[in-house]
């Protein structure tokens, strides 16, 4: 697979010898390497994670966030928030005017509201993320978060459907985590009930087919892999696993990272 490609440093100086492993290469690299630098000359490391509702992709890009001290943006809580602000209201969440003009009044507070975690808000986000403007409105908060993490954080980790693929495609890892849409509905089934809730199992399948199928054949960014990404599909994987899994990813793109610089 590419981004098993991508991943797998070599880390031995004796490999990387007049290779395109050399340091003059890695420097020649660096000049070519059009992403945002810090005043130190550095670059955050921006890990791109992308995949389709209750994948389980937010919580697993805050435990990394969380492990590696990088600055965490959920970009779904973007679109949530757009759809809330049109709602709210009484508006349409499919007429463009109106969901443009919400998604450029978002603020940081709104963005952590319990009011945006309901399933109808759910359902107007993926309404309003399917218009282009809207997409427009959002893309540079999106990359200047990921050029330009909160200090003291050096890198970003950024969760949604187009990360890999449109807001950050130079990513320095990109995974794309999924599982059987019965598995996703059940998974959400527990959580909605969890708090507190009523949530039927097949209610909840249905949702999120309409929502993945909103997703997937929108033509605006559409939730996609990445041909770069790494795939990990955790139908039968726990969350540990997949932390584990992922973290592994991360720990070797980074180490090669050092080693380039
Ligand atoms: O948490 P869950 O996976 O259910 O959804 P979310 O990540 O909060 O995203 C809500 C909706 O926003 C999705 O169904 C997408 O339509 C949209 N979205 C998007 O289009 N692009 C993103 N980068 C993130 C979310």
């Amino acid at each position: 697979m590419n981004g098993a490609l991508l991943l797998t440093p070599t880390l031995s100086p004796q490999a990387g010898r007049g290779s395109k492993h050399s340091p003059r290469a890695a420097s020649a690299r660096r000049e070519r390497d059009p992403r945002p630098r810090e005043a130190d000359g550095s670059r955050p490391f921006v890990v791109a994670i992308d995949g389709p509702a209750a994948s389980g992709k937010g919580t697993l890009a805050r435990r990394l966030a969380d492990r590696f001290g990088f600055a965490h943006l959920d970009t779904g809580a973007l679109y949530r928030a757009t759809a809330f602000l049109v709602l709210d209201p009484g508006g349409d969440p499919a007429d463009p005017a109106t969901a443009e003009a919400a998604a450029r009044r978002i603020d940081r507070q709104l963005l952590a509201d319990p009011r945006l975690r309901g399933e109808a808000v759910a359902a107007a986000a993926s309404t309003v993320a399917a218009i282009p403007a809207v997409r427009r409105a959002l893309l540079e908060l999106q990359r200047n978060f990921a050029a330009h993490p909160p200090a003291p954080a050096k890198g970003a980790v950024l969760d949604g459907r187009d990360i890999g693929s449109v807001v950050c495609p130079a990513a320095d890892v990109k995974l794309f985590i999924t599982a059987s849409a019965a598995e996703r509905a059940r998974r959400r089934a527990e959580e909605l009930r969890q708090e507190g809730a009523a949530a039927i199992f097949e209610d909840v399948l249905q949702d999120m087919k309409e929502r993945d199928a909103r997703d997937t054949e929108r033509r605006a960014a559409p939730l996609i892999a990445a041909p770069d990404a790494v795939v990990i599909d955790t139908t039968t994987l726990d969350a540990d696993a997949v932390f584990e899994r992922a973290y592994g990813f991360i720990a070797r793109a980074l180490k090669e990272k050092e080693w380039k610089q």
